[in-house]
């Protein structure tokens, strides 16, 4: 998984994911110490760091070495700082904030290329994360399958039921707060996509956000895409980051998926969410 000067990077599981020690993010990184972040980031998918109590101008300024932050189409960032927004579970509510395995906003003609989480309140016990490989997933399949997908595109959309109603409580506080309700999106993407930085080829659909195959019924579309949905989340594939304040994850959108777990019910977790613009899907 390549050689590292200036940092330790772990492997959490077999298939995805590393916790970076050795760096504290709080202070002006060399170049060379961000490129080996890149490097353990494109090789791991989604990489961890502790003990990162970051100002929101250091977490600012950490996202602007690793690329450009963007906005989130639903839900206004804080004041002073619009690139990042909060994700939050109050503890009477039951629904937290994308609660369902997704890549990040699938539904922009250009998704974002990655997504940063810092921990700022965390349960007591539960609220962890979890990630699942994509380029696994898409090489675990047949070659059948695989040449199959190659040809095909997906209709994502935002409207979807079950992911809709995971951003429900944030949009409705952006709406007390005077904030209008945000269109709804779609975008047409390869069911494969070739990865700009490794050129590997990964799946790109998931449940929250894939509606249909274009060309196609969503009742001609859903048996294929069920299987997907059920193979792309497979254990195997997967890691799952525990968080404790300070934690912060730095994921690749373009080749991972992610599930925040919904088992704290009554406790309080808010996170620090940045994500970063990116590509149109090939
Ligand atoms: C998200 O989908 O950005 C939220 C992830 C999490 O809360 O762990």
């Amino acid at each position: 998984m390549g050689e590292y000067r200036h940092l330790t990077v772990a492997p959490v599981g077999s298939c995805i994911g590393a916790e970076i020690g050795g760096v504290d993010l709080s202070e002006d990184l060399a170049d060379d110490v961000v490129a080996e972040i890149r490097q353990a980031w494109l090789a791991h998918l989604v990489v961890f760091f502790r003990g990162q109590h970051l100002t929101l101008d250091q977490f600012s300024a950490f996202a602007h070495r690793i690329g450009t932050p963007g906005r989130y189409p639903f839900v206004p960032g804080l004041p002073d700082h619009p690139e990042i927004i909060e994700v939050k579970k109050l503890p009477h509510e039951t629904i937290n904030f994308g609660g369902i395995w997704h890549t990040d906003t699938a539904y922009l003609e250009r998704p974002p290329m990655a997504s940063m989480l810092l921990a700022r309140e965390v349960p007591a016990a539960g609220g962890d994360t979890e990630f699942a490989n994509m380029y696994a997933a898409f090489d675990a399949l047949s070659d059948g399958l695989k040449d199959s997908l190659r040809s095909l595109r997906a209709v994502n959309s935002s409207a979807l039921a079950d992911v809709s109603k995971t951003r429900e409580d944030r949009i409705a506080d952006a709406a007390n707060a005077g904030h209008e309700a945000g269109e709804d999106y779609e975008a047409v993407h390869p069911v494969v996509r070739t990865h700009p930085e490794t050129g590997r080829q990964s799946l790109y659909v998931n449940v929250a956000h894939t509606a249909r195959f274009e060309g196609m019924t969503e009742e001609e579309s859903r048996p294929l895409l069920r299987y997907l949905f059920a193979h792309q989340s497979r254990s195997e594939f997967t890691c799952r980051f525990r968080w404790v304040v300070g934690s912060l994850a730095l994921w690749d959108n373009r080749c991972a998926m992610h599930n925040p777990i919904n088992d704290y019910h009554g406790q309080l977790r808010v996170m620090h969410r940045i994500t970063f613009e990116g590509d149109e899907p090939r």
